[in-house]
């Protein structure tokens, strides 16, 4: 990959974000939608701010754009409800952003032979770490204006086509035992993936798709929600005390379900993987279904070889708590993965209709606590024994 064609997807993952923020009023900009989610106008400030740390403060020891906004901008120093009361106003939030990430293209594209050398610019490491990090964020904005979508939600009366339950495809893919090599390679890997693993797998049998919102309907009208005996205790907990029902994306209608996404509600299509359900729920679904959630070692095995079908359009809840690899280092900085790895996060694999391209790898790893749901979260069955149904 050439350093200008990197160069270019910076700009256009910039821009992403940039564009969500143009697109917002000064209310929206500020307002938080979700408890576990910033303010617009906050994530826009933190992926400049985190584009200059890195290009000018770590490379250059120039801090005079990070050094006065490194409090308000370094997670989690200042509490997510105060940040967009914190906001400077609209325009000059939109004005210095963009100024920022013009200019720190065109540094990139004249760096001074002594600043290329920084060990952070080999093999362009830090142009592939700030494409993600700015492609995550973008993101996390469509959460949140999914959440400001779904407040201000009214169920349409008339829906064209319904969403009617279908029993489960059982359509699967026989994975042989083996050893299967797991994990990415920097530059573009995150400290996360490396080392590559050795993974010794037995066999097992994969869905060739991610659960369907016409196969999740069906569990829902099963009763899923209701049967504690499919829920382990904690998610049933969970369940009771927050009275989930239904993906946090699907609304009921006189007409049936829809779903609601950041430009308001839309017909949910029968074979498009369910999205928006929590670790618990993805938990619930299996055990329904006489099935398991995939060790995330399975997902990427079965992934490498060509198994998966409908990778890509929601991030897929695995079995096992996120963790790190043997012989992980913190890279480029301590908090992000390392503190994650805290027996609460699960791994999530696979991607979402709003991940880059650039993040859909194989390799990747995402990890949320099993009670969220707000994310672009479905999930995939897998199966011990090869027989199919
Ligand atoms: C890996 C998506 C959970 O958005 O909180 C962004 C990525 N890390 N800035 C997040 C991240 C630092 C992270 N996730
Ligand atoms: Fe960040």
């Amino acid at each position: 990959m050439s350093n200008e064609t990197l160069i270019e997807e910076l700009g256009r993952a910039q821009s992403l974000v940039l564009g969500l923020a143009e697109d917002a009023d000064e209310q929206t900009l500020r307002a938080q939608y979700h408890p576990d989610l910033s303010p617009l106008g906050w994530h826009l400030g933190h992926c400049v701010f985190t584009d200059c740390l890195w290009l000018h403060e770590k490379i250059r020891g120039d801090d005079s754009v990070t050094a006065p906004i490194a409090n308000f901008y370094t997670p989690p120093n200042v509490p997510k409800h105060e940040r967009g009361r914190l906001l400077p106003p609209r325009d000059a939030l939109l004005a210095w952003a963009r100024e920022l990430q013009q200019f720190n293209l065109h540094y990139l594209r004249n760096l001074r032979p002594e600043w290329q050398a920084h060990p952070l610019l080999q093999d362009d490491y830090l142009i592939h770490f700030l494409i993600q990090h700015n492609s995550q964020h973008y993101e996390t904005m469509v959460m949140a204006l999914t959440q400001k979508a779904l407040a201000e939600f009214t169920p349409e009366t008339t829906a064209a086509a319904p969403l009617e339950a279908a029993a489960l495809r059982n359509e699967r893919v026989d994975i042989a035992a083996g050893h299967y090599r797991v994990g990415g390679d920097q530059p573009v890997a995150c400290d996360n993936e490396v080392p590559r693993q050795h993974a010794v797998l037995g066999p097992f049998a994969i869905a060739r798709c991610p659960v369907s919102n016409a196969e999740y309907l069906g569990f829902i009208e099963d009763g899923g929600y209701r049967r504690s005996e499919l829920w382990e205790d904690q998610g049933w907990q969970w369940r009771e005390q927050h009275a989930i029902e239904h993906p946090d994306h699907w609304r009921r209608g006189d007409a049936g379900w829809q779903a609601v996404g950041m430009r308001g509600g839309y017909a949910l299509a029968a074979d498009e993987p369910v999205s928006g359900i929590s670790h618990y729920e993805a938990k619930a679904f299996a055990r329904w279904a006489d099935a398991r959630l995939p060790h995330e070692f399975q997902w990427e095995a079965a992934c490498r070889i060509g198994a998966l079908e409908q990778t890509g359009r929601v991030w897929e809840w695995c079995d096992n708590l996120f963790h790190p690899y043997d012989g992980f280092k913190p890279f480029p900085y301590a908090e992000y993965s390392q503190p994650w790895f805290d027996s609460r996060h699960y791994t999530l694999r696979g991607g979402s209709l709003h991940t880059r391209p650039w993040i859909k790898r194989p390799s990747f790893r995402n990890f949320f606590e099993a009670d969220k749901r707000h994310i672009f979260s479905g999930l995939r069955l897998v199966f011990d024994e090869s027989t199919h149904a």
